[in-house]
């Protein structure tokens, strides 16, 4: 048995379900004691994990509204990816040990799962979890490092490569670079040979989005850049778009763009309440479509719902893990991780996440 079962912890749980994400933070979100779990009570193939990083996402603050397309049941704790040490294996459980350094695939496990798993996410001292969701974390991540991986790494390769087919020499603009997913993208795009062009507001975040391979930076402030854009690809415009952030700059960027580009819809951080509070359904602000650019630029606009598209077809997840793990184990991929915060502080890390002040990675300390 693990050191850490023998002391008490901390978790957080949000007891109810909030009108928007900052609503559920400052009045359904809290931090209770915990015992460590009762492993009288767990199944064979069950493994406790001592968590040392989780990762605060998008998805984890949208999941407090109920604004997300996945809605968990209140009360639960939040934390969809993490990584930890091991501190007890079920009896079925043999392929790994007590002490292992392993990450949760959020997939499987937590709130993001169905079914009996989805109250215990990461942001706690300790979760349940079934051996299947654990990995191994490879090449040295560390636990902050690993607990920000697949989350935004398998979306940036299954946008870029499953649907973008992004090729070495093409240019690929990023919105939103600065952000989780668009850090992700930044370093996918290079690894795959291609100039990237990096879009953010923040000259101070796209500095280090530029110091993580970004070609270009452009600051789109002043929302207008197709003219930069045009100019950067010699008059021609990108191959590829990588929208995470939706809008008007979803508007502007499909201007930026080659006939028959390739535009990746990730998401839309810039409008994220297309769903009604407090998991009501509807969508009063879904996002309009362009249908005239669309058609005079030849554009193919492509869905890219990272967790759908493999629940539609699971051997999509094989091929985005093995060239993940390739670039991780042969050191040529490390997330970047800027924010980490004590688990004392959960409130202030999801508000930094929500305001944006995060480039790549933001991560709690349990
Ligand atoms: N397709 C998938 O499977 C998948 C997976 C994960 C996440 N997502 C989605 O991807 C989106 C981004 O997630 P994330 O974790 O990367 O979020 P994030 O870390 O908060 O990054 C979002 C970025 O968008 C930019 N942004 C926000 N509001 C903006 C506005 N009004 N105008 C212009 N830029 C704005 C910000 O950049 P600056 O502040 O630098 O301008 C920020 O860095 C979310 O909608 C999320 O749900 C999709």
């Amino acid at each position: 048995m693990h050191p850490s079962m023998k002391s008490s912890g901390q978790r957080a749980i949000v007891s109810a379900l909030g009108e928007t994400p900052l609503d559920a933070v400052e009045h359904h979100l809290s931090l209770e004691p915990m015992s460590p779990p009762d492993v009288t009570k767990l199944a064979s193939h069950d493994v406790v994990v001592a968590v040392k990083s989780a990762a605060v996402g998008w998805v984890d603050l949208l999941m407090t509204s109920g604004q997300y397309q996945h809605l968990p049941s209140p009360p639960y704790t939040p934390g969809l990816e993490y990584a930890g040490e091991l501190a007890w294996l079920g009896a079925d459980v043999k392929h790994l040990a007590v002490g292992d350094a392993v990450l949760v695939d959020g997939f499987v496990a937590g709130p993001r799962s169905k079914g009996e798993y989805q109250a215990s996410g990461g942001f706690a001292t300790w979760a349940v979890v079934p051996a299947e969701a654990i990995k191994r974390i490879p090449g040295g991540l560390s636990f902050d490092q690993a607990a920000s991986l697949l989350g935004s790494y398998e979306t940036a390769i299954h946008c870029l490569v499953a649907r973008g087919r992004l090729k070495a020499g093409e240019t690929v603009l990023i919105l939103g670079a600065s952000g989780a997913t668009g850090v992700a993208a930044v370093q996918v795009a290079k690894l795959l040979g291609a100039t990237v062009i990096a879009t953010g507001r923040s000259d101070e975040k796209l500095a280090v989005v530029k110091s993580l391979g970004a070609d270009h930076v452009l600051n789109t402030s002043s929302g207008a850049f197709k003219d930069q854009v045009k100019a950067l690809t010699g008059g021609q415009g990108v191959d590829v778009v990588y929208d995470g952030v939706g809008g008007d700059l979803s508007l502007e960027a499909m201007k930026c763009v080659r006939f028959g580009a390739r535009f990746l819809i990730v998401g839309w951080a810039s409008t994220p309440f297309v769903a009604k509070g407090k998991g009501q359904r509807g969508a009063p602000n879904a996002n309009q479509l362009p249908t005239n650019l669309i058609m005079m630029k030849g554009l193919d606009v492509l869905g890219c719902p990272t967790v759908i598209s493999a629940h539609h077809d699971p051997t999509l997840r094989a091929p985005r893990h093995e060239l993940l793990w390739k670039w991780v184990e042969s050191g040529k991929l490390k997330p970047h991780v800027s924010h980490v915060f004590p688990l004392a502080e959960v409130k202030e890390a999801m508000r930094a996440k929500w305001r944006g002040d995060v480039v790549g990675g933001c991560v709690l300390h349990p």
